[in-house]
């Protein structure tokens, strides 16, 4: 009797924890690629112009820390997005860095020309389920964009250059509020159609949670497979990582998201920064999930920006771990 107690009182927290890690851990990948957008969707919302060799240290920074891709920048009007209006510099110091890929987005034909003369060796174009904010972002309706994808699709194809589609709103647009699921689904598929190998469903502001975010990757799923997305959340109300993790239970394992949650798109009001990446590798390492990233390089990269741009890091993870003295690898 004295010695059944013994066990049960000794063995029954570890069956309890292996219980719910049977449970969380369910559907899960093994290893999550992590799209750093930091130094395109980042530094696109600042109000003062980041200098190029800023951003080109901050880029080199990322790449050091093991994210196997960096999106570098945005050939789109600079009259759009004056921020960003020192995309050919940025691309043309970048050149001789091997350790990440770098795409950059291209609004249209002429974009992407210019992108790929500057070197650029993948792109992505950015649709919207939300007319409105098409409208308001790329001044063209949902059918436009397409067609206009379609070209840049096939320019892409003849180079045998990658291409990846964002959709922007698929849970919400700052004009006409809820997003139906099958839109986003009708958007993501006419992307892959067209040759986008990977599709980025975008919670451009961040009004997703679990409940909302579910449903409409379900709607997606049935029309795209799921090896072929990326979720992009922002974290306006805090729900990302929560809408991230049950997007990996759903079987996704690419997740973009911005150093020290930077970023912000200025035509989408109210919207805040994306996912701190700091906060998603420390997530994905507490649930074993592999990333290849180093916490401590990724680390130096948001101190460096932060303290460029004069303000605290968005990260809560870079934020406790600055406060505190033991080594990252053993938290
Ligand atoms: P438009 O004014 O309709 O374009 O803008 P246009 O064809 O009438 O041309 C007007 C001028 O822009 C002309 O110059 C063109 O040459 C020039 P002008 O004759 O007046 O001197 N132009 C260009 N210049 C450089 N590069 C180009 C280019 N195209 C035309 N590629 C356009 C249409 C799409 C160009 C414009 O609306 C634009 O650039 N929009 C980009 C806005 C943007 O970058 N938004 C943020 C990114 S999207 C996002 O944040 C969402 C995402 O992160 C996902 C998420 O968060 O959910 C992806
Ligand atoms: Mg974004």
């Amino acid at each position: 009797m004295i010695h059944t107690i013994f066990i049960s009182v000794d063995i029954a927290p570890l069956a309890i924890m292996w219980r719910w890690e049977i449970l969380l851990k369910r559907g899960l990948p093994s290893y999550v690629k992590v799209v750093e957008v930091g130094p395109r969707d980042g530094l696109q919302n600042e109000k003062s112009i980041v200098p190029t060799a800023v951003k080109i240290e901050l880029i080199q920074l990322l790449a050091a820390s093991g994210l196997a891709v960096v999106e570098a920048t945005s050939f789109v009007s600079p009259k759009w997005v004056p921020q960003l209006a020192d995309a050919k510099d940025v691309m043309k110091a970048i050149q001789n860095v091997h350790v990440a890929r770098f795409p950059v987005l291209t609004p249209n034909i002429k974009g992407f020309e210019a992108a790929v003369a500057a070197g650029a060796k993948e792109v992505a174009v950015f649709a919207s389920a939300s007319e409105s904010f098409s409208m308001s972002n790329i001044n063209c309706s949902i059918a436009d964009s397409l067609a206009r994808y379609q070209d840049v699709a096939l320019a892409a194809k003849n180079l045998a250059i990658p291409i990846r589609g964002y959709v922007s709103c698929v849970v919400g647009c700052p004009v006409e509020g809820a997003v139906p699921p099958s839109k986003v689904a009708y958007v993501a598929k006419e992307l892959y159609d067209m040759g986008c190998s990977e599709i980025s469903l975008g919670d451009t502001i961040g009004v997703g949670t679990p409940g909302t975010v579910i449903p409409m990757l379900e709607a997606v799923m049935s029309v795209v497979p799921v090896e072929n997305l990326a979720v992009h959340f922002h974290d306006t109300y805090g729900q990302s990582l929560s809408n991230i993790l049950v997007s990996l239970q759903m079987g996704i394992s690419t997740v973009d998201s911005a150093i020290a949650g930077l970023g912000g798109c200025p035509y989408a009001k109210g919207a805040s920064g994306n996912v701190a990446t700091e906060d998603v590798v420390y997530m994905l390492n507490g649930l074993g999930i592999k990333t290849n990233v180093d916490l401590n390089k990724l680390m130096i990269a948001g101190d460096f920006i932060c303290k460029h741009l004069g303000r605290q890091s968005g990260s809560k993870t870079a934020i406790a771990l600055s406060r505190i003295t033991a080594p990252v690898p053993k938290l």
